[in-house]
């Protein structure tokens, strides 16, 4: 595996490269063997941003278009109701998903007052992470980690209440641990595992 500095060269190099020959199409590929990195910071990002754009997609262009058109609803319990699965509970869905893969590659959404209480803090980094994202919640909190001998890089990116929705549900839930959510609070974060080898 690559050092995490070599990683930052590798990125280094590819900024500097595609700034003097602009972007690079199908023909102008890296050359055979070459290392194309990027750091695993901007690959989280990346992903941050992918999970980010379908949560927002399927919440405005599946829940609420059908719910306003009165074809269904979302609820929680939607496998035995025939209804919508809540946008957290579609993104933890997808991230069983990817997590069969194999790739070691994993995200969820976890907070330090979950409603499922799977989604609670496990561990030192998750604890320690969702505390500092609280006070500072323009950045995610970013580890490397080992376990079962793999390293691999964590982040938590702060998962705001961006809309009234999010606070009205979470305030009245019976399962809600904090009953006192305003608008733009950190409500938790959503946590992206990405194994570096
Ligand atoms: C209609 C109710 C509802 C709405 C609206 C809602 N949530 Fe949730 N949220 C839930 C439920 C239920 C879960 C637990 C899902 C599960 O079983 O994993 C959850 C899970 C979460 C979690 C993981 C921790 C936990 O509480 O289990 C976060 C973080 C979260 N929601 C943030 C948000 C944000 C941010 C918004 C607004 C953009 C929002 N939620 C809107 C019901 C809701």
């Amino acid at each position: 595996m690559k050092t995490f500095n070599k990683l930052r060269q590798g990125a280094t190099m590819l900024v500097f490269g595609l700034g003097i020959a602009g972007f690079p199409g199908p023909s102008s590929a890296a050359p055979e063997g070459s290392a194309f990195n990027l750091p695993v910071e901007t690959v989280a990002d990346y992903l941050y941003a992918l999970i980010e754009a379908d949560r927002e997609v399927y919440t405005k262009h599946v829940v609420e278009r059908m719910q306003s058109k009165g074809v269904v609803v979302a609820s929680e319990n939607w496998e035995e109701k025939n209804t919508l699965p809540l946008p957290a509970q579609f993104l933890m869905e997808s991230g069983r998903v990817v997590a069969k893969k194999g790739l070691g590659l994993q995200y969820r959404l976890i907070s330090l007052w979950p409603i499922n209480k799977r989604n609670g803090a496990s561990g030192e980094f998750e604890k320690l992470g969702l505390g500092t994202i609280l006070t500072h919640p323009t950045k995610p909190y970013t580890a490397y980690v080992k376990e079962g001998g793999v390293r691999y890089f964590q982040a938590i990116y702060p998962d705001l209440a961006v809309a009234q929705a999010c606070i009205g549900c979470h305030n009245s839930h019976p399962d809600s641990p904090k009953r006192d959510f305003r608008i733009n609070d950190v409500m938790g974060g959503l946590l992206i595992r990405i194994p570096l080898q």
